[in-house]
């Protein structure tokens, strides 16, 4: 596409759509900073009753929302399509048909209104979702590079992230799950506990009422790839770490499996069918409720407490180590889990122990949205980053070399 082929007005304004999961969202933002309006419209109450995100109900709902949302973002902001300079859209990671509703909805107002499209990789939202309103608050000024965490049901990397001379960012993926995301592991666990889903606030509001050191979960090396490589080269067992050479990588099964043991190993299941009958009886009872609470017994609530102590540990750890050894200025944590009160605390004490930043978006954007995507194609769209109109959905979108 050429960029004269548009109508770019210089207005800064851009119409974000986000539709990767289970959330179908729209957004005007001014220049990468400025949200005038952000719309989503959640799923979740429909996917709590299957316990995770039902792909195909996934994108029949992004169907029906999509013209919907991203009217009311148009009107919110008080905008017209002429007025846009770029129209930007997630184009990956996520769900291959709730993906492509957000995609072909914004090529089609993109060719409509002639104006450039935009494709936006989820997790560099995610980032500059907590970019825009550090500085729109004026509060941590972030320097590069920047280590960030992208914490979510889907995800759980790390990346250092630098701004190129034209405007453009550029990452650098320095550590991942060998296996689930840290939010899954949240989800999965609050359901063995016959908790509500999604599991992450649930744990998060109960884990305050328990004892977090009262089950030492531990988490152990991980094997890379390079590490089972090496060692299927060698003939010999992988122990984890290579000498001379540090792991930035999560593991998040084996403490989802090591809570199943110890429900098993302790005789916690009949209350765990218990509490999972009286919530699906009580579909209005949310973790605050003291109704919810009572559902838990002391074991349960030193249980729930020390897993999300070993996993925010966890998390901590390897971002900070990161962040030292790539020389980071500043840490950047983002994505669904980034919502969580202990990790919020216990990072911000790290930080301010090390004078290393820390900057989490604020509750409203720490989950999908779409004014994260307009702020990250703001950048692409001042280097004429453009994409053309055989944009389609990457469901394995990755950010960054490895
Ligand atoms: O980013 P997000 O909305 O969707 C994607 O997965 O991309 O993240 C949702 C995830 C879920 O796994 C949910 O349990 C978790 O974020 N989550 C939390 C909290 N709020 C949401 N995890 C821990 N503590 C929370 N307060
Ligand atoms: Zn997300």
């Amino acid at each position: 596409m050429r960029e004269n082929d548009h109508s770019v007005k210089g207005t800064g304004l851009i119409l974000g759509i986000e539709s990767s999961c289970d959330e179908t969202a729209a957004a005007v933002v001014r220049a990468g900073d400025e949200a005038l309006s952000n719309i989503v419209a959640s799923q979740m109450n429909l996917h709590a009753n299957y316990g995770g995100v039902v792909p195909e109900l996934a994108s029949r709902e992004h169907l029906r929302n999509v013209v919907p949302v991203v009217r009311a973002a148009m009107e919110r902001a008080g905008v017209s399509f002429e007025d846009l300079d770029a129209i930007a859209v997630t184009e990956g990671p996520g769900l291959a048909g709730a993906l492509l509703v957000g995609i072909t909805y914004a090529k089609a107002l993109s060719f409509g209104a002639g104006k450039p499209l935009i494709g936006v990789n989820h997790l560099e939202g995610h980032i500059h979702a907590v970019l825009m309103e550090a500085r729109q608050h004026g509060g941590v000024q972030m320097e590069l590079p920047l280590l960030a965490l992208v914490v979510s049901g889907g995800h759980t990397h790390l990346y250092l992230a630098e701004q190129q001379a034209e405007g453009a960012w550029r990452y650098r993926n320095v550590g991942r799950t060998v296996d689930d995301a840290a939010g899954e592991a949240y989800d999965k666990v609050a359901k063995l506990l016959g908790l509500g889903y999604p599991g992450g606030p649930w744990i998060d509001v109960l884990a305050r009422r328990g004892d977090p050191l009262a089950v030492p979960f531990r988490f152990g090396p991980i094997k890379t790839r390079t590490d089972r490589q090496e060692s299927s080269i060698e003939g010999k067992a992988a122990i984890g770490n290579s000498a001379g050479r540090t792991n930035f990588d999560f593991s998040f099964s084996g403490i989802k499996t090591a809570v199943l043991r110890y429900i098993e190993t302790h005789g916690m299941r009949e209350a765990v069918e218990a509490r999972r009958r009286a919530l699906a009886e009580h579909p209005e009872w949310d973790p605050h409720s003291e109704e919810a609470v009572a559902l838990c017994d002391r074991q349960t609530l030193d249980l729930i407490a020390s897993f999300q102590h070993a996993v925010v540990g966890n998390l901590l750890r390897q971002s900070f180590a990161a962040a030292e050894a790539f020389g980071a200025r500043g840490i950047v944590v983002s994505g669904g889990v980034a919502a969580n009160s202990e990790l919020r605390r216990r990072f911000q004490a790290e930080a301010d122990k090390r004078g290393l930043p820390v900057a989490f978006p604020s509750l409203a954007l720490s989950t999908d949205n779409a004014a994260m995507i307009a702020a990250a194609a703001w950048p692409k769209f001042m280097a004429r980053e453009f994409a053309d109109e055989t944009l389609g959905a990457t469901p394995q979108l990755r950010l960054g070399a490895v």
